[in-house]
């Protein structure tokens, strides 16, 4: 009898070490404990005993009817600490709330219209070239026909970064960088930074500037307007007005300036007004520019033509301060 009792204990031990459910320990425990339980079964066999061996069984079964109450009680405190734990970390969160978004950034507004009239020129045949922005003087100014007592130099408020060598006023120079590696036909588009010592509402030190030039045999001002034209209107839209205005720039000869005639939403005024606005300069490569790369001018001709990105984004998007462009607050940046 004894040995059937010391081996219950074993058994209801293993069991309860085993259980990690509430439930279930309150199973084990009406199992082995309860009225109609193991023990009581055990004991109801005590009658069967000789009389002077029946106290020791009745002790042992007592030791351990405590012994399985006390390891029942222990799991149960730690069963329950653990529930009580879970509790407190799903209470602690709100798994109903919407989740935090990580802000995603995208393309800078100069870049996204760069790329849009790259895209233009690169969908008839124009390739994109690109050159230092610490030029020298002979490419920024002398190759393209701007000697040091040209007048035109002035207009250029350069920055100097020490003698014979500028941080670049214009994309031009990069036209002789290409014209000197390849020979025609030559069709390229040129983006890039460039660099003036002017500052105010529509100026910035740094803008940025998107060069064209084409070169091949039989290139007239025909095919300079044409081109131009399919670029404004595609970027512009399809019914913008355009005028060529003659003009004057060293390196290209006959010259001229182009404005769309614009309308911009008057929001103040309540109606719409149109103006002409300028948007680029163009002309035919001046023959002295060619003679400079080794081009025979008597064979060749060619058209160039130069912008500024932040001009062109300012007018489409209607933005009325060049240093929104430059300063990067997130706030002006989110809207494009
Ligand atoms: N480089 C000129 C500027 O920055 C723009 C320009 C005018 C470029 C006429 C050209 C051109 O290629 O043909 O003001």
């Amino acid at each position: 009898m004894k040995d059937k009792i010391t081996g219950m204990e074993q058994e209801a031990l293993a069991a309860v070490a085993a259980c990690s459910d509430l439930k279930l320990l309150e199973e084990i425990r009406v199992r082995f404990l309860g009225r109609k339980g193991l023990l009581t079964d055990i004991l109801r066999g005590l009658a069967t005993v000789s009389a002077e061996e029946r106290p020791a069984v009745g002790q042992a079964a007592n030791l351990v009817k405590e012994s399985i109450t006390a390891v029942i009680d222990a799991r149960k405190a730690l069963l329950e600490s653990a529930l009580e734990d879970k509790q407190a970390v799903e209470e602690a969160y709100d798994w109903t709330l919407p989740g935090r978004c990580v802000p995603q950034g995208h393309m800078h507004v100069i870049n996204q219209v760069a790329r849009e009239i790259i895209e233009i020129f690169g969908q008839i045949g124009f390739q994109v070239a690109q050159g230092p922005d610490v030029e020298t003087e002979y490419y920024n100014f002398d190759a393209l026909n701007t000697p040091s007592d040209h007048p035109a130099r002035d207009s250029h408020d350069t920055f100097l970064v020490k003698p014979g060598v500028v941080l670049r006023t214009h994309t031009s120079p990069v036209q002789i960088r290409v014209m000197e590696q390849v020979k025609p036909p030559v069709a390229v588009i040129i983006p890039g930074r460039v660099y003036r010592v002017d500052y105010d509402a529509t100026h910035s030190p740094m803008f940025f500037q998107v060069e064209g030039l084409l070169v091949d045999e039989g290139v007239t001002f025909a095919d300079l307007k044409g081109t131009l034209m399919h670029f404004i209107h595609t970027f512009f839209g399809p019914h913008t007005q355009v005028r060529f205005r003659p003009h004057f720039f060293p390196f290209t000869e006959p010259s001229a300036e182009v404005d769309i005639l614009w309308t911009a939403d008057d929001r103040h005024g309540g109606g719409t007004k149109s103006r002409w606005l300028e948007v680029l300069g163009c002309g035919m490569v001046h023959p002295e520019v060619f003679k400079n790369v080794g081009y025979d001018y008597e064979k060749y001709s060619g058209f160039a033509f130069g912008f500024g990105v932040d001009r062109m984004a300012m007018v489409r998007h209607g933005i009325s301060s060049i240093s929104h462009v430059y300063e990067n607050d997130l706030r002006f940046v989110e809207q494009f």
